[in-house]
């Protein structure tokens, strides 16, 4: 298995022609991530080629990215939109797909490199297939650790997977542990923004929008994520990813607010070093680093001008102000199924928030009473296998719409 980079790995190059283009499966090829994925492809097209393109319902935005791309097989997961998408690629000879059953069997085809970019929990069978059949998994959807992360990172090592981490917060991390042995870590920091409401009172909070909550004042994302970010709970979602992609206990985990977004992550060794990773807000840096691993690979990307960017401020995190962190850092430490609950239950709530049917802090609320329920119906077990997790996930939403039905 791989994930965890020693100076060894830092340094062996991949067991791979590199004269011969490397295969590629990007699932969530439409969404942010995916769309950067495609920039970085187009820039250097000779050096790919890419077999299968996955999305979730948008029949044009996937056609036309299975045809800049040149690839053979396009699924979408919605199985209504299969007959769109043959009319929309008749006569391009893309073979075309539609379904959930469709997603996993396109994610299990044999290639050097996956992107696992689709959002939520939907994106977990697939990043399971591509990992069951090992190579390169890049993976931006934390949601797989957080739901399934114990059996899911067995599932790697079983399978000999190679996990990349996309996230800017765990790429850094990934690139600064390159720098000592893991024994000598004395902890891990992944820095948060803030997001858009950092220096909003709780009340002011209390009467937030949904374009207030989808500002983020630095990076432009997928709409979950950009309203997890705001809460907070992303930073709380990505401790939990952190845990399981770095094996480090909860304890030498932590997060510091840092408004520019230029550090992402910090390692820090017993003898008082820092190693820090730091680059421009751009996901297509992280995102290159996992396509040309263990090497890197030129970008077009504007590079970080720390001049330009002249200070850099750092603050602790305001509990108070954002449960989401704190639910989730409890979640960490209790473990089981905790996490696959707070996660299920915070995809309702956003969810709702996102139809307008509830508030910005009722989010946190929703989440909060779910996994109290959850814990009363003994359902916090342990997920013995992925596939247990999403069983789990399954009856977490369906407790978090029962608990909002009734709010
Ligand atoms: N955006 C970032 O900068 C960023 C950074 C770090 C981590 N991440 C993580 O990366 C993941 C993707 O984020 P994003 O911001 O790129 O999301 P996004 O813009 O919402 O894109 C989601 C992608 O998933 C597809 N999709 C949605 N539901 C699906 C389903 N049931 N089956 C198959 N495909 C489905 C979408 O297809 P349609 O277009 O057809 O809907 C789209 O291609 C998330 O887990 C997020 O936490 C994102």
């Amino acid at each position: 298995v791989t994930v965890l980079p020693t100076r060894e790995a830092a340094v062996v190059p991949a067991p791979r022609a590199d004269t011969a283009p490397r295969s590629m499966t990007l699932l969530g090829a439409t969404g942010s991530v995916g769309r950067s994925t495609v920039d970085l492809l187009l820039a250097d097209p000779a050096r790919y080629r890419v077999e299968t393109v996955v999305g979730g319902r948008d029949v044009a935005a996937l056609a036309r990215t299975a045809v800049t791309l040149g690839a053979r097989f396009a699924v979408l997961a919605d199985p209504e939109s299969y007959a769109a998408l043959s009319d929309a690629l008749a006569g391009t000879g893309v073979e075309v797909a539609a379904g959930a059953d469709a997603v996993v069997e396109a994610a299990s085809r044999p290639v050097d490199w996956t992107l696992a970019a689709i959002s939520g929990t939907a994106g977990l069978p697939s990043a399971l297939a591509a990992i069951r059949r090992g190579g390169h998994l890049a993976i931006a959807n934390k949601e797989c650790f957080v739901c399934a992360g114990v059996p899911f990172m067995r599932e790697a090592a079983r399978h000999g997977a190679t996990i990349l981490p996309v996230d800017s917060e765990h790429n850094a991390v990934f690139q600064a542990l390159a720098g000592g042995r893991r024994q000598d870590v004395e902890k891990v920091v992944l820095t948060a923004s803030g997001g858009p409401f950092r220096n909003w009172s709780r009340a002011q909070m209390e009467t937030a929008g949904i374009a207030d909550a989808l500002r983020h004042p630095t990076w432009s994302m997928g709409r979950k994520i950009t309203i997890d970010s705001a809460t907070l709970m992303n930073k709380g979602l990505e401790l939990i990813e952190a845990h399981h992609l770095f094996g480090l206990p909860p304890a030498q985990l932590d997060v510091l607010v840092h408004p520019q977004s230029v550090v992402h992550g910090l390692v820090h060794w017993r003898d008082g070093s820092v190693l820090a990773g730091l680059a421009a807000t751009d996901m297509r840096i992280l995102i290159s680093y996992c396509l040309g691993w263990p090497e890197r690979i030129e970008t077009q990307c504007a590079k970080l001008d720390l001049a330009k960017v002249g200070t850099l401020s750092f603050e602790t995190p305001d509990f108070e102000r954002f449960p989401a962190l704190r639910i989730a850092r409890d979640a960490l430490e209790v473990g089981g199924g905790s996490p696959a609950v707070l996660n299920a239950a915070n995809e309702i709530a956003v969810e709702a928030f996102l139809q307008g049917r509830i508030g910005f802090m009722e989010i946190v609320n929703l989440v909060e009473s779910t996994l109290i329920q959850a814990d009363r119906l003994g359902m916090l077990r342990t997920p013995a296998s992925v596939e247990d997790a999403m069983v789990l996930d399954r009856e977490a939403r369906a407790l978090a719409g029962r608990q909002l039905a009734s709010a």
